[in-house]
């Protein structure tokens, strides 16, 4: 097993595996089955009295899955992980099992659609109240808490502006009123930022992005104590949402070249965040990375990289945004971000279609506005694929 001293690209590869595996094989197996057996009854009632640790059915575990988890728990520093089957799967989960009727939560306002959704539509009607709160506001955050807040939830980077939270404002304040924090760190990754180390509860992840890496699996993770991630797992057993043994297969491996892979998107995020910084046909840029972040500050001293999510608003109308995007050769038009290959989408369209405009600009989504996620090619060539487009625009 690895050591958790050892780089994050050596954890990435070796931790959670044993070293001899089934036949010898160097890779770990796909443990496909849905039920486990019993030799004879003594085994049963030896395994349900706690006698013995092993698996019992699909829904509880898999031997794959536990492999993956060791993995993030190792990446992420923390004690213990829980899989499910997707980021909003963990979400919702997570959620769940920590909060319930007449008990209240924050939640900062920029995040993931689908969150902001469950928060707004799901929670209230289970007697849950939900506020949100704008996004690293710590004013209005302390002002916010109530006797009945468990739970601050915030993304960091935000989706889509990559707005950045001072972990450890965030932490002073919910430690003073005793609530606890969660951070979505799917932007981030554990190879950039860690926010368990500045006393945050949880941190989850979609790992369908930088953490599968590969565009081919959904998967979603929550990190963090032994005492709540063992309670977060019973709610799992109950929802069901598990993550299955080939889907954790290829989180192990994707994460095998986490660490060269976050490299290249470190750099290919910069890269095309300082062009597009000096672009005459672009008005913003919002990257983390770029001295001209409101939170590049922060982003410098808590992240070891910024991610290869650039966003950016070009000097456009709707049309023209989709004109310049429809002239590019690299990356694919689709949602999701982290993988290898570039995608590119106009939230206006891709996610946010349905509204109006008007309701669009009230949660910040402009027409012009564009979430690039660079993938692991070439900088050079993206940037020369920009450069045309924005030239055809
Ligand atoms: C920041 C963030 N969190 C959570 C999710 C949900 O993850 P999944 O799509 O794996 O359910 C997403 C998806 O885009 C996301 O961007």
């Amino acid at each position: 097993m690895a050591h958790k001293a050892r780089g994050a690209s050596t954890r990435a590869v070796h931790a959670g595996e044993s070293r001899q595996k089934m036949f010898h094989a160097i890779t770990n197996p796909i443990v496909q089955t849905s039920t486990y057996v019993f030799r004879n009854t003594q085994e049963l009632i030896e395994y349900t009295t706690g006698r013995i640790d092993r698996e019992e059915y699909g829904r509880y575990g898999n031997p794959t899955q536990h492999v993956a988890e060791q993995k993030l728990v190792e990446l992420e520093g923390g004690e213990s992980a829980a899989l499910f089957s997707s980021g909003m799967c963990a979400l919702t989960t997570v959620l769940l099992a920590m909060l319930s009727a007449g008990s209240h939560v924050i939640i900062m306002d920029e995040c993931y659609r689908r969150s902001r959704q469950f928060c707004l539509q799901v929670l209230p009607k289970y007697g849950i109240d939900v506020s949100f709160v704008e996004t690293g506001n710590y004013e209005h955050l302390d002002d916010a808490i109530t006797d009945r807040t468990r739970l601050i939830i915030s993304e960091s980077p935000t989706n889509p502006y990559l707005n950045v939270l001072d972990l450890e404002r965030l932490v002073r304040i919910a430690r003073a009123h005793r609530v606890k924090v969660l951070i979505d760190g799917t932007f981030a990754t554990p190879y950039n930022q860690q926010p368990l180390s500045y006393g945050i509860d949880l941190v989850i992840h979609s790992a369908t992005k930088y953490l599968g890496g590969h565009n081919d699996l959904m998967a979603g993770v929550v990190i963090g104590s032994r005492t709540l991630i063992s309670a977060i797992k019973e709610f799992r057993d109950i929802m069901g949402g598990i993550i299955d043994p080939h889907g954790a297969y290829l989180l192990i491996r994707g994460l095998k070249t986490f660490g060269v892979r976050m490299e290249q998107h470190n750099r290919n995020g910069l890269a095309v965040a300082r062009y597009l910084e000096q672009h005459p046909r672009i008005k913003r840029v919002y990257y983390p990375g770029l001295e001209s972040h409101p939170h590049y500050q922060i982003a410098r001293q808590q992240m070891r990289g910024f991610g290869g999510v650039v966003s950016f608003e070009v000097d456009g109308d709707l049309e023209q945004t989709s004109r310049f995007i429809d002239h590019l050769t690299i990356p694919y038009i689709g949602p999701s971000l982290g993988g290898v290959e570039s995608l590119i989408e106009q939230p206006a369209i891709m996610s946010f279609y349905e509204m109006t405009r008007e309701e669009r600009l009230a949660i910040g989504i402009k027409d012009e506005l564009v979430r690039f996620s660079i993938g692991i090619e070439d900088a050079n060539d993206v940037i020369e694929d920009l450069d045309q487009a924005l030239r055809k625009m």
